[in-house]
């Protein structure tokens, strides 16, 4: 279409206000030097969006508005790992992994299979996944949360142990995991190059600041490696992982060579000490030594609690220590209301990071450990959790010792109280206190809940303190401040851009995510996944509350959890806030299971004691044909699966004239 000369016109001036912001975002982004003013900046892009809103028909490709900084704004697209990345559950000495290894026999009803143990470093990096497609490497892409991650494809290309092909007999699809990293020697020397503000904190950090570069330019000039450690889907089934260790060695993708294979305890241990004492030797930072059961078919088996596997654990490296002095103690209050009592140190380097503040716990300890103000303590730091104040050194002479428990909430000065059974100090005001509630803010803003990019504690309180927000559904409403925000100091246009594009972003939540958002007491990510599972969507995991026992009759829910969430529903407050929040966002509901076949969908109760396998591995067996597990009996219940030694329910089950199966033929049709 031909264009008159006041469009050529604008089009011209868009062109060049898209060079010109598209310059100061990289100086302002990417060289952390700024050379125009916040004002002179927002200047231009207000003159932009002003063209833009005047002659949408003309915007151009590259509009200022299609990026983030220097970057599209799209940031990175998802992938779904075609099977889940896990985590691994922490173990801290010897008795832990008897208790490991005692678990699996255990679950395994004292099954005899090869105990052999893949035993190798748990590197401090980051875990990655590549999907391999006939050889050639299709996506690489980071474990997210576990089911989708983010495609990093274009910047890991460059790594020099990541093979782009796989040369000799691949798989025609394979998923193979491991840990992105950066060498300590590494680490520091990016450190030098950067400014101040700019630096890393640890090579976790750096790696994972690297990694995620939008900009795959800048992630190219920083020295990242790969080791492999997993496998995820694969079309060529291997026996065990020593076998799939081979191929990766014929690709050239290398897992670590302090891969061992024990089979007793305490060859495990002693590895364990031995790479210990090698830690500060080995190029990358390793957190614990990782023992996994090296037979696919057994691994199987034993499946996952959560996300972790049954299957492997790491046996963590003892925590960094080191000593200071307290100079004074606060309390904080968190959103469940529990008051801790921080002590603020003299700062020390603990490890590479400076530390000023750690954790008393709670009053109980504090006494058992006769600590106060002024004294020489013992302080340790053991990956990203909060530094703990672990044991007193020297008391001081002039040892302020009275560090009282306070009889109010020192946030909101309602009555502090203890419940019974527990040491935790807690401000009873659930609905109003300011420490509560900024407290639920930032957890319902976190990674592991809505995940708002850009919105961080700093953001949450300072929104909350300008009235902007009070609860978590006025986040949804923040664009009524949008005039008073971009003129905060530090906002601008497109930070606010960024912000509002990341609320939208994250509407799109699961039902597990959105109940773990909630932030109710006792209802972490396992316990959200079950309900999740168990109940399908909000709607009726909601009206499911307050019928008689439907809750307490969840297998996997204890009663404190049952307990608090009756508790957190029976409050109207909150009632109004899942209300309002369900209108908002759209939460995906559970896909319910597609397997047909005897037990889909079937209620089942198990009794008695199993002989040819375990409760939980029966239990498993009949999760993943579709089954819902209860533990109480009932009219509705479709099945009872009666062992040995049965009680009181095997004989409600016969009352009830309700469909029982033996253990054989409960096996009969589990494996139909
Ligand atoms: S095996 C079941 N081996 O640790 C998960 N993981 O907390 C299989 N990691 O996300 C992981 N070094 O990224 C395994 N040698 C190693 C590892 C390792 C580091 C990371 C991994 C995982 C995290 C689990």
């Amino acid at each position: 279409m031909v264009k008159n000369l006041n469009e050529k016109k604008v089009i011209s001036e868009l062109k060049i206000l898209a060079k010109l912001i598209k310059k100061h975002n990289i100086h302002y982004h990417q060289n952390d030097k700024p050379i125009i003013s916040d004002k002179d900046y927002d200047d231009l892009v207000r003159k932009n969006n002003k063209l833009e809103n005047d002659y949408p028909h003309l915007i151009l490709k590259e509009s200022p508005n299609s990026f983030v900084g220097s970057q599209p704004l799209n940031k990175f697209s998802k992938i779904s790992h075609k099977e889940p990345m896990l985590s691994l559950a922490n173990a801290f000495n010897q008795e832990d992994i008897k208790d490991f290894i005692s678990r699996i026999n255990k679950y395994l009803n004292n099954f005899k299979y090869d105990k052999e143990f893949i035993c190798e470093p748990k590197i401090d990096g980051l875990s990655l996944n590549l999907t391999y497609i006939d050889g050639k490497l299709k996506y690489a892409c980071t474990r997210g949360d576990g089911k989708i991650g983010e495609d990093v494809t274009q910047n890991i290309l460059h790594i020099e142990n990541i093979p782009k092909i796989l040369i000799s007999h691949f798989p025609k699809y394979i998923e193979i995991r491991g840990e992105v990293y950066l060498s300590k020697k590494d680490f520091l020397n990016l450190n030098n190059k950067l400014s101040t503000k700019e630096k890393f904190s640890n090579p976790r950090n750096a790696a994972a600041g690297s990694l995620r570069q939008l900009n795959a330019e800048i992630t190219k000039r920083r020295p990242l490696k790969f080791i492999a450690h997993g496998i995820g889907y694969s079309s060529k089934k291997y026996l065990t992982i020593s076998e799939f260790y081979n191929d990766l060695k014929l690709w050239n993708l290398l897992p670590n060579n302090l891969t061992k294979k024990f089979s007793t305890l305490d060859e495990i241990i002693k590895y364990h000490e031995i790479l210990e004492r090698k830690r500060s030797s080995i190029e990358y930072d390793m957190d614990g030594l990782v023992i996994k059961i090296n037979n696919f078919e057994i691994q199987n088996r034993l499946g996952t609690v959560g996300k972790n596997p049954r299957w492997a654990i790491a046996l963590k490296f003892s925590a960094e220590k080191t000593q200071t002095l307290i100079k004074s103690v606060d309390f904080q209050v968190g959103r469940t209301g529990a008051i801790t009592p921080v002590a603020r140190l003299e700062e020390v380097n603990l490890g590479g990071v400076l530390i000023n503040n750690a954790t008393l716990h709670n009053f109980d300890e504090i006494n058992k450990k006769n600590i106060g103000v002024g004294d020489l303590v013992q302080i340790q730091r053991a990956g990203d959790v909060i530094p703990q104040v672990t044991k007193l050194i020297e008391k001081s002479k002039k040892s302020i010792n009275q560090i009282q428990p306070p009889k109010n909430c020192p946030v909101c000065n309602s009555p502090a109280i203890k419940e019974k059974d527990e040491a935790v100090l807690r401000c009873t005001n659930n609905t109003n206190c300011y420490a509560q509630k900024l407290g639920q803010i930032i957890h319902f803003i976190s990674k592991k809940s809505f995940n708002i990019d850009g919105f961080g504690e700093k953001q949450a309180k300072q929104f909350m303190d300008l009235k902007f927000i009070d609860n978590v559904v006025d986040i949804f409403q923040i664009n009524q401040f949008r005039k008073e925000i971009i003129k905060l100091e530090g906002w601008g246009d497109l930070s606010y851009n960024n912000l509002i594009n990341s609320i939208e972003k994250s509407k799109d939540v699961t039902l597990e995510k959105f109940i773990f958002s909630l932030g109710i007491r006792y209802v972490g990510e396992t316990i959200s996944s079950i309900l999740a599972n168990e109940f399908i969507s909000i709607k009726n995991f909601i009206s499911s509350i307050n019928k008689a026992d439907l809750l307490s009759n969840v297998d996997g829910l204890g009663p404190k959890a049952v307990n608090s969430i009756k508790s957190y529903f029976s409050s109207k407050q909150n009632l109004d806030l899942v209300s309002k929040l369900s209108a908002i966002v759209k939460i995906e509901k559970v896909k319910s299971s597609s397997t047909k076949g005897f037990f889909s969908n079937k209620k089942i109760v198990f009794t008695g004691t199993l002989v040819s396998l375990s409760r939980d591995e029966a239990k498993h067996k009949a999760k993943i044909k579709g089954a819902k597990i209860l533990s109480n009996i009932s009219k509705n219940t479709d099945y009872v699966v009666i062992g040995e030694n049965a009680g009181s329910k095997a004989s409600a089950a016969k009352k009830l004239r309700l469909n029982i199966l033996n253990e054989k033929e409960f096996l009969i049709k589990i494996n139909e």
